[in-house]
């Protein structure tokens, strides 16, 4: 990693008051919101500034799916394949999703625009089927919806 870039985790670290351990959570979220992961250069930054041993951080990426160790896209997509969605055409959407992207489910496109990843349930069932794309939710889905929404992000 480069200088720039340590340079840059410093300062969104600092953002954060020191040896706060409950603002473990913020902190990640916002490094990763800087660079779509969690390099694992910054977890010894973090580490040291929040008071937070290396293990328990590493604990925390683990069990928070939110967290990525590894770069992804600059846009996440997120189809839902949970039982609602699944029901109401979710299995096309996805398969639509990776035709398009031609990527397979957890993988980045290779100009690392995209990254798709299928997720259990968005919590908005009654628009199923749904996708979120980075913040932004999409539902009531069919293949021309998404190849719309494809092409405002690209
Ligand atoms: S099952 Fe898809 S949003 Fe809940």
């Amino acid at each position: 990693m480069s200088e720039v870039d340590i340079r840059k985790i410093d300062q969104i670290i600092k953002r954060f008051p020191p040896h706060e351990s409950n603002l473990l959570i913020p902190i990640l979220q916002s490094v990763q919101e800087e660079f779509g992961y969690i390099p694992p250069e910054s977890v010894k930054l973090i580490s040291r500034h929040s008071k937070v041993s290396r293990n328990k951080i590493y604990g925390v990426l683990t069990f928070y799916a939110q967290f990525a160790t590894t770069p992804r896209g600059k846009y996440v997509v997120r189809p839902c394949r949970g039982t609602a969605c699944h029901v109401r055409g979710s299995a096309s959407v996805i398969r639509y999703l990776k035709s398009k992207l031609k990527v397979e489910d957890g993988y980045t496109t290779t100009d690392n625009k995209f990254t798709l990843e299928t997720v259990a349930c968005l919590g908005a069932c009654f628009l199923a089927p749904t996708m979120m794309v980075n913040h932004d939710y999409y539902g009531n889905l069919n293949d021309k919806k998404v190849e719309e929404i494809l092409k405002t992000y690209r």
